[in-house]
Parts: C-alpha cells; sequence; structure tokens
C-alpha cells in the first residue's frame, strides 16, 4: 500500500444511484481499486445542508453502501465509509471554517443556487457545506480526487485554504491533491432532456435509470426516452443528443464501440435501438439489484462492514489532525 497513489472521493447522500452515476465513476472505481489506494465515502454530512427526514437519510445511507458493494466495490481493497462515522471531519472542518473568509463562500455559485432553491432552509451548513468538503478531501494526504465539474469551485476553495493555512503556519501539513474532473467515465445525461446530466437527485423519475430500479422501470424509462427528429442512429451529440446518449449508455454497458453500434443499427429505427439498449441495461442491472437485496437483508453484516472501513479511515485522519493541533497551537490530543 505504501507506494500506491490515493484517491479519495465523495457522494452525497441523496437521491438514487444512477446508471449516469454508476458509468461516469462507479465503473471505473472498480478498476482504480486494483491500482491505487481509495477511499470512499458518503457524504451523508453534507446531505444535512437541505432538510432530511431522520429515517431516509439512514435508510439511503445503508443503500448507498450496499449499491457500492453491489456494484463491485470491494470494501476489502477500498476503505468505504460514512462520514459521519469518521468524527475528524467535522473537527477540522471547523478548524478550517476559522480561516475562511465569508465573502469567499458568499461567492460559490453552488451556494448561491441551493440558497434560491431551498429560500426556507438557508442555514449556515449550506454556507460552510464547501469548507466540510475541503476537510474532506485535505484528510488523507490523497494525491486524486475524482469529482464532477459542477464541484470545481470547491476544488479551488480547498486549494485557497491549503494557501491559507501554509501562509499562517507554514507547509508540510497537508497535500493538496489534483482534481480529476470529468476524467473517468463518460458523461450520461438526462433521458428526457439530454441537454442535461442524468442527475441523482432528479425530480422527476423519468429522467434517470436508478441502479436498483427492476427490469419494468428500466424497460419502461428507455424507451420513452427523449429521441430527436430524423430517424437516422448516428451518433451526433449536438443534433442527436437523444440518440447520442442511448449508444454512449449501450457502447459502454454492451463493450462495443460506437462505430460497431452505428453499423449494427443501421437502416433499423429507434425503437429496436430502444428494445437492445433496455435489454442490455437490464442484464448489467439484474445481477447488482440481487446482491443488493441481499446485502439489505443483513443489516448487522452491513453495519459492520461500515465500522470497520470508518475505523480504518479513521485512524488515517487521526494523522493528520495530530498533525493540524501541534501545528495550530490545540493542545495534545488524547
Ligand atoms: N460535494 C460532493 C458532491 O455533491 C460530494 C463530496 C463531499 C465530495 N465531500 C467530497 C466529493 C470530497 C469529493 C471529495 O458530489
Amino acid at each position: 500500500m505504501e507506494n500506491k497513489k490515493t484517491i479519495l472521493s465523495g457522494s452525497t447522500v441523496t437521491g438514487n444511484l444512477t446508471l449516469g452515476n454508476y458509468i461516469g465513476a462507479i465503473n471505473t472505481w472498480t478498476q482504480l481499486q486494483e491500482q491505487y489506494d481509495c477511499l470512499y465515502f458518503l457524504a451523508d454530512l453534507h446531505a444535512l445542508t437541505v432538510h432530511q427526514d431522520p429515517a431516509v437519510l439512514r435508510e439511503r445511507t445503508y443503500s448507498f453502501f450496499a449499491q457500492y458493494l453491489a456494484l463491485g466495490l470491494d470494501p476489502q481493497k477500498n476503505i468505504i465509509f460514512a462520514q459521519s462515522q469518521v468524527p475528524q471531519h467535522t473537527e477540522l472542518s471547523w478548524i478550517l471554517t476559522c480561516l475562511t473568509p465569508m465573502g469567499y463562500l458568499n461567492r460559490m455559485t453552488q451556494f448561491k443556487e441551493k440558497a434560491e432553491k431551498h429560500v426556507k432552509n438557508i442555514n449556515a451548513g449550506l454556507f460552510t457545506y464547501p469548507v466540510l468538503m475541503a476537510a474532506d478531501i485535505l484528510m488523507y494526504q490523497a494525491d486524486f480526487v475524482p469529482v464532477g465539474e459542477d464541484q470545481k469551485q470547491h476544488l479551488e476553495l480547498c486549494r485557497d485554504l491549503v494557501g491559507y493555512f501554509e501562509n499562517r503556519y507554514g507547509k508540510g501539513v497537508f497535500r493538496m491533491p489534483e482534481p480529476m474532473i470529468g476524467k473517468t467515465g463518460a458523461r450520461i445525461m438526462s433521458l428526457q432532456d439530454p441537454s442535461k446530466k442524468m442527475s441523482k437527485s432528479d425530480e422527476n423519475e423519468k429522467n434517470f435509470v436508478a441502479v436498483i430500479d427492476d427490469a419494468k422501470k428500466i424497460e419502461k424509462k428507455i424507451k420513452s426516452a427523449a429521441t430527436d427528429s430524423g430517424s437516422e442512429i448516428k451518433f451526433d451529440v449536438e443534433n442527436k443528443a437523444g440518440v447520442s446518449n442511448l449508444l454512449t449508455i449501450y457502447s459502454v454497458l454492451a463493450g462495443k464501440t460506437i462505430e460497431q453500434l452505428e453499423k449494427d443499427y443501421e437502416g433499423k429505427m429507434y425503437g429496436h435501438l430502444k428494445v437492445d439498449l433496455a435489454d442490455v441495461v437490464v442484464q448489467k442491472l439484474q445481477p447488482v439489484r440481487e446482491k443488493y437485496e441481499d446485502l439489505m437483508k443483513n443489516r448487522d453484516h452491513l453495519d459492520q462492514l461500515m465500522i470497520s472501513g470508518a475505523e480504518r479511515a479513521s485512524e488515517r485522519a487521526e494523522k493528520t489532525i495530530k498533525k493540524v493541533y501541534e501545528t495550530i497551537g490545540l493542545v495534545r490530543r488524547r
């Protein structure tokens, strides 16, 4: 493990894991787990920045964890954990909060968007959300952080926080990892509106396929996916965004090139493509769903795996926190 590079990524526990998450990220994580030292966590604390029903939040955290495993992430090869079970995240977050200018957070576009969307609940956590994220990122001395394009500004803040910290206290405590933005996997678009990314928190179920959807739902959603005018099955994102999106999904899941698929579907209709694609998706997700259901049946086992992940993460996080305490003048820890 010593000479492997470290990767860290997190996912807020909201909505449902979708085919987009699978193809865009998780599918590549299962390859990364062989070559890198990987930590993946469920950002349940970040989820609290919008109102959560307690029972739903807890259930969803178990569910996401089980989905990660069902999708092929190995809890031995990777460290998979829930953010709230590793208290160092919130501890470091406070320390970084005291280095963060209010004005900087005020300019964050995601804060502005969220504040507009949740007018009745503009809480301070929504505001300091990116600082907690910086704590996550800096906790494990990671080399790489794979994130979506929408997280770019949060990473810039993180980099600046390292700068502020070093200006005040000197270097050597944190390593700023390299962002891997959109470099892993293909970008999957919404089924109904292929100009938007397929999003796990989309309110319209028809826009995404959840990785735990059953065959019936999958077929229905793919069949009703928006296609474009014309009838030719060709990859052309600008003029045929819908069909191109379906071809991308097909290509990744079936391991065929786009060119091959274009040939296979020459002279055929959109309907053909959709029927076959639905079949490919069902074939791929059926075993995932079965494994997921098995895992969810045994909560004690899930609990054990989560606690063990949290313990392994915490041991590493503690090294960073100790260094921080020493550096900034807090008294000795434990
Ligand atoms: N904010 C990220 C998202 O919504 C999730 C996240 C929280 C994260 N902390 C992180 C991602 C640290 C990468 C690293 O997608």
